[in-house]
């Protein structure tokens, strides 16, 4: 399929869904019940406008900005997201690669079909590129502390802690189909074996190794104790999270509802981000995921108070659309249009960003 036909996010989401089977499409595409908060994570942003400034020269017009402790190209990343080689076989090694050709960041999923050396190595190969180890709060705090080791040797700088999930959502999707991961690949990052992994359904493997008894006071102090590494809550939604991040001494919050994957009926991480922003006052680094899909949408965010945006599902449709090459085209149009967004409000970087940029749609009343 030849480029030109991909011209946005969407396109890349209709040629990508194309190429995978059933069950494989619904297990990337798909959110959590009635698919309510899903869809509103990306129909949230239209509620949206942008205020633009004009006759402003923004000839020297920079999107670069910082992020785990470096620069970036511009403030976006890819979320940590799992079973990135069963869209391609080069999976979260071409993702990575991508992500340092283009400068920016990316979060490894505890559910990665690759080892963190292969993903680190791939990036390091090609540039500089910044990762962060996505973990849960696991049963076996052993392997725990082995993944984290094996991150802080590799050079990862922080912790994603997925924070909203001590049971899996309800995927009706997932169920009906009976979804298992294809024959022949692993989670080594956790130490299963495709054969392992078969044997069990994700929802009962996730109970499994999961521990539903996790909590603010017994694992943030832990996980203090046992890294240096930054310590970034993702899955926060509400201002008494956001205080709660802030009273443990996390280093940062991603503003996140697991791309509509957990909680159905939850609200679209924009609509969220606001009150976070609020209750944190400068306290707290602010990142959000969630229904992103264009320059706009990150332009939104930030107007809102995010520092750095992350996408997931559009790195796997780039993946299966391409392989590296489709990731390489997602992020490109990402950068392109948020750069053309600065520019066309007047924005030379992105602390210029701010909620002067924003206007709100009024809602319907009488
Ligand atoms: C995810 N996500 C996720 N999050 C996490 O903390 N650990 C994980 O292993 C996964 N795995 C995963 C798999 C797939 C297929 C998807 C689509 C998502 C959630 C992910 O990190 C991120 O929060 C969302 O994907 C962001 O929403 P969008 O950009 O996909 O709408």
């Amino acid at each position: 399929v030849a480029d030109d036909k991909i011209l946005c996010i969407d396109d890349l989401r209709k040629e990508a869904s194309k190429k995978l089977p059933t069950s494989v499409r619904d297990f990337y595409n798909s959110g959590s019940t009635d698919q309510i908060t899903i869809h509103e994570n990306t129909t949230a942003y239209a509620k949206y406008r942008v205020r633009p400034r004009v006759l402003v020269d923004v000839s020297k017009c920079d999107p670069s900005t910082f992020c785990l402790g470096r620069k970036v190209a511009f403030p976006l990343g890819v979320s940590p997201a799992g079973l990135q080689a069963m869209a391609h076989p080069d999976g979260e090694v071409a993702t990575a690669r991508a992500c340092a050709r283009k400068g920016i960041n990316m979060g490894i999923s505890s559910f990665a079909n690759y080892t963190i050396e292969d993903i680190r190595s791939a990036g390091l190969a090609v540039g500089g590129i910044g990762h962060a180890i996505q973990l849960y709060t696991m049963k076996d705090r052993e392997l725990e502390l082995r993944i984290i080791r094996q991150a802080e040797a590799q050079g990862c700088t922080a912790v994603f802690l997925t924070a909203d999930s001590p049971v899996l959502g309800v995927r009706y999707n997932e169920w009906r189909s009976d979804f298992r991961t294809p024959d022949g690949l692993g989670f080594p990052i956790l130490e299963w074996d495709s054969e392992t992994i078969r044997k069990q359904s994700h929802d009962d493997s996730f109970v499994g190794f999961n521990d539903d008894a996790h909590n603010w006071t017994r694992d943030i102090p832990w996980l203090r104790s046992a890294t240096g590494m930054e310590i970034w809550i993702k899955g926060v939604l509400t201002a008494e999270d956001t205080l709660k991040a802030i009273e443990m001494g996390c280093d940062g919050i991603i503003v996140s509802n697991h791309g509509g994957r957990q909680l159905d009926g939850v609200p679209a991480t924009i609509d969220a981000l606001p009150e976070c922003v609020e209750a944190a006052n400068g306290r707290i680094r602010i990142h959000v995921d969630g229904g992103i899909r264009s320059g706009t949408d990150m332009f939104k965010a930030l107007a809102l108070g995010a520092e750095y945006c992350w996408v997931g599902r559009p790195a796997i449709w780039g993946l299966a659309y391409d392989g590296e090459k489709g990731v390489d085209l997602m992020l490109d149009t990402f950068y392109n249009e948020f750069k053309r967004c600065m520019q066309l409000t007047g924005c030379n970087s992105v602390k210029d960003i701010t909620k002067a940029c924003l206007g709100v749609v009024r809602p319907y009343g009488p």
